[in-house]
């Protein structure tokens, strides 16, 4: 099979079917209004990407609560935007029906922005500074987290991803460094027990097999003490805890799982391969096989950070560009088995329509991420987010956020 079948050959998840191989990475884009729901820039994005024909797009990271949250105009999932939601889906799932659609749920615990929230830990990392959460209150998180899962489910989304990755409260709980004594603190059975608990409640709470579960999890953090690390002072790769981890949660109902590592705010390059160190990328590929390696064949397994790859034009050395362009080089790690989809992050800001180009053969078409990380200024600033390479409106949006703001170079050392 040429890389066009392997890429728009269908997959089932669950008991849904993925008609294509691409899966629209969770992509917070700061453009929610006062309230939290969906504005016109938020129902622009989404109706590109569904317009766009992956078969799996998951809604950006949305925030089971208000009170500690990242981004001064991120999404809520609470009660009140349950109506807000339910058309936002709604109105999605009619320009394209089959596209799969899951909600990111997270809370950012302690790296909630003091500007405007409060910031919440287990125990605060060196340099961080936040309070320390009594076991009572960390039980209201359990309940919010099903309670969004609910909505979820009620505003008609396919299924939800518990977000265990990039350094919000999944992954804070999970790593070796939390050492606190309480019940999700310490030896990893404790640890792990906070992920099977919230599988257990949430799958109670929605009794229904077409609901998919799965989650994003950052394999390896990359500083002492991170997930995947062999001890809390230590950055050590040793993956016995996150092959549990996936292990156990598939034995509780996770049909997926979209690795990812690191943890944005420590460790940016890990996270997203920058078009200096491409090469950081080849580390997601060896995790995503590892998951592939340690799970059953129907659990699907999602293979991130591609977008460096773009057009093959990138600073990778000893390969030919031919094969370590997206696409060809997406579809060869499907085949030899390391991954069964190919998660866009970046690239689904530079060319929404990917999937579809690539379909109607208009694959010349397609705009391909440079990695210039001028998407992860706005993030950091706060602004609306989107493409400033190939949107003309989010070129001016970081033109204005630079005069006012001043402009920012992302740390990627
Ligand atoms: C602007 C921006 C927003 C992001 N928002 C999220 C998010 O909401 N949830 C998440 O898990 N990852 C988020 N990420 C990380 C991406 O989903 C993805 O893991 C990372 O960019 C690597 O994939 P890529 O190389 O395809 O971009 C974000 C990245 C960027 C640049
Ligand atoms: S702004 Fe740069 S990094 Fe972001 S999507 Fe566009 S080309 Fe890619």
């Amino acid at each position: 099979m040429g890389k066009k079948e392997i890429l728009l050959s269908p997959i089932k998840i669950g008991t849904h079917t993925s008609v294509n191989r691409f899966f629209c990475q969770a992509m917070e884009c700061t453009d929610a209004d006062t309230d939290g729901n969906p504005s016109d820039l938020t129902y622009q994005r989404y109706e590109n990407l569904f317009k766009g024909e992956a078969g799996m797009v998951s809604l950006e990271a949305i925030t089971i609560t208000d009170k500690n949250r990242s981004r001064l105009n991120q999404l809520f999932i609470m009660p009140k935007n349950q109506p807000a939601l339910t058309r936002f889906v709604s109105h999605l799932k009619k320009i394209n029906p089959k596209t799969i659609f899951i909600f990111q749920l997270t809370h950012s615990g302690e790296l909630s922005n003091p500007e405007f929230s409060k910031r919440l830990s287990v125990k605060p990392l060196p340099g961080f500074t936040a309070d320390v959460f009594t076991e009572d209150a960390f039980e209201k998180i359990m309940a919010d987290f099903v309670l969004a899962a609910r909505i979820a489910y009620d505003s008609g989304a396919n299924g939800i991803d518990m977000k265990f990755c990039h350094g919000y409260l999944g992954s804070q709980i999970l790593r070796p460094y939390n050492t606190r004594k309480w019940k999700y603190g310490g030896k990893w059975e404790n640890r792990r027990q906070f992920a099977f608990d919230l599988y257990e409640r949430i799958q109670k709470a929605v009794p229904d097999k077409n609901f998919l579960i799965g989650s994003k999890i950052s394999v390896w953090e990359g500083f002492p003490g991170g997930f995947g690390t062999a001890g809390p002072d230590t950055p050590v790769i040793d993956l016995t805890e996150p092959i549990d981890l996936v292990k156990g949660l598939e034995e509780r109902g996770a049909q997926y799982f979209i690795q990812s590592a690191g943890s944005p705010s420590i460790t940016i390059s890990l996270t997203q391969a920058d078009k200096e160190h491409p090469y950081f990328a080849y580390l997601h590929q060896y995790f995503a096989k590892v998951f592939r390696d340690n799970l059953k064949k129907e659990t699907v397994v999602i293979g991130s950070n591609y977008s460096v790859f773009g057009k093959g034009k990138n600073k990778l050395h000893a390969v030919n560009s031919e094969d370590s362009a997206l696409l060809a080089y997406g579809a060869q790690n499907i085949t030899k088995g390391y991954t069964d989809m190919v998660a866009l992050g970046r690239q689904s800001f530079a060319d929404p329509l990917l999937p579809k180009k690539l379909r109607e053969g208009r694959e010349d078409e397609i705009n391909y991420c440079t990695a210039c990380d001028n998407c992860l200024e706005l993030l950091i600033q706060q602004s609306p987010i989107g493409c400033c390479t190939y949107n003309k409106y989010y070129t001016d949006v970081l033109v204005n956020t630079r005069k006012e703001k001043g402009k920012l170079t992302v740390d990627h050392t």
